[in-house]
């Protein structure tokens, strides 16, 4: 059984948790993610896999509460045990010596490019890391993304913290400055991702994005991850989650999304009256 040893409320809406989990700690490797399931009745949600530690047998998941199962996860506390928490799923960032390369991070996507960023320093390559949020209060993770990188860089949409813009504008400047990036990683909101492709295309570098399709039993089986990579269908739960950017159909990416914006509404709004009433 999986347990949760640690809780830290990081933000009103983001939440870190360390799970003891001894298969899934000496087994993943950056960019993988694990799905878990709260009860019985519950959702399959994807989450990935931020940190571990292998001789403790711990995970750690880093989360924002966007819907029904991830309020219901930051209801969890210490000492609670969850009814599945399956991986590590995913291939495996491919992490070799390219020589610059950077990482960039939206919102809570900088807790998934922070094993990718440190994998890649520890290899031997020049990271610069970027990351940004909305605002100074949700950028999280800022010490280990300092440690993890040779230089970071942090921006916010309303200027709230360091300096005002968007993670691509200060990624254009850093293509334009230090002309010889190899590989670019892309890990945030579907927008920030495409908007990341189209700044790197006229420079041509291989930009890597994580794709966040909505995943079911993320073993290949139901299509619900379905993607179209280079005129391809790829399923991002056994063929990604990462991509190359360039590749990607971001018009039917970003249409499948949205496809059950209407049943998340109404489910959180259901689950908020049921908690009214108890
Ligand atoms: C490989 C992968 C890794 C992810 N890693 C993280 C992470 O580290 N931290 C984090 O906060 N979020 C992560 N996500 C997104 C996370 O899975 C969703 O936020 C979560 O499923 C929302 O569920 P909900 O019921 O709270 O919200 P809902 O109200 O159900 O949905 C809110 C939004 O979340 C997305 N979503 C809903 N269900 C799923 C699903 N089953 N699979 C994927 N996306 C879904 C949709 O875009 C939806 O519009 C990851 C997604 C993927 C695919
Ligand atoms: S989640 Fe079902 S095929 Fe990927």
């Amino acid at each position: 059984m999986s347990k949760i040893v640690r809780k830290e409320k990081w933000h009103d809406t983001i939440y870190s948790m360390w799970i003891k989990t001894p298969n899934i700690a000496q087994a993943v490797q950056p960019g993988q993610f694990i799905i878990l399931l709260i009860d019985e009745r519950g959702e399959r949600i994807p989450l990935t896999i931020a940190d571990c530690n292998p001789r403790r047998g711990l995970v750690q998941i880093v989360f924002q509460k966007v819907g029904k199962t991830t309020m219901k996860l930051a209801q969890m506390d210490e000492g609670d045990t969850f009814f599945s928490f399956v991986g590590p799923l995913g291939i495996p960032s491919k992490i070799g010596k390219y020589g610059t390369v950077v990482t960039v991070g939206g919102g809570i996507g900088i807790a998934c490019a922070y094993p990718i960023t440190r994998a890649l320093k520890e290899t031997g390559n020049e990271v610069i890391a970027i990351i940004g949020a909305r605002t100074k209060d949700l950028i999280i993770m800022e010490e280990e993304m300092r440690k993890a990188s040779n230089r970071l860089l942090i921006t916010t949409d309303d200027g709230s913290y360091v300096r005002k813009g968007f993670v691509t504008d200060v990624l254009g400047e850093v293509l334009k400055r230090d002309g010889d990036v190899k590989k670019v990683w892309a890990i945030g909101p579907a927008m920030m991702m495409k908007v990341t492709c189209d700044v790197t295309k006229p420079y041509n570098v291989e930009t890597i994005v994580s794709l966040n399709a909505i995943m079911v039993d993320g073993t290949g089986m139901c299509g619900s991850c379905r993607v179209t990579v280079g005129g391809e269908t790829k399923f991002a739960c056994v063929d990604g989650p990462e991509f190359d950017g360039h590749l990607v159909d971001w018009r039917e990416f970003m249409n499948r999304l949205s496809r059950y914006d209407r049943l998340e509404k109404l489910s959180l709004e259901t689950y908020r009256e049921k908690q009214q009433r108890e």
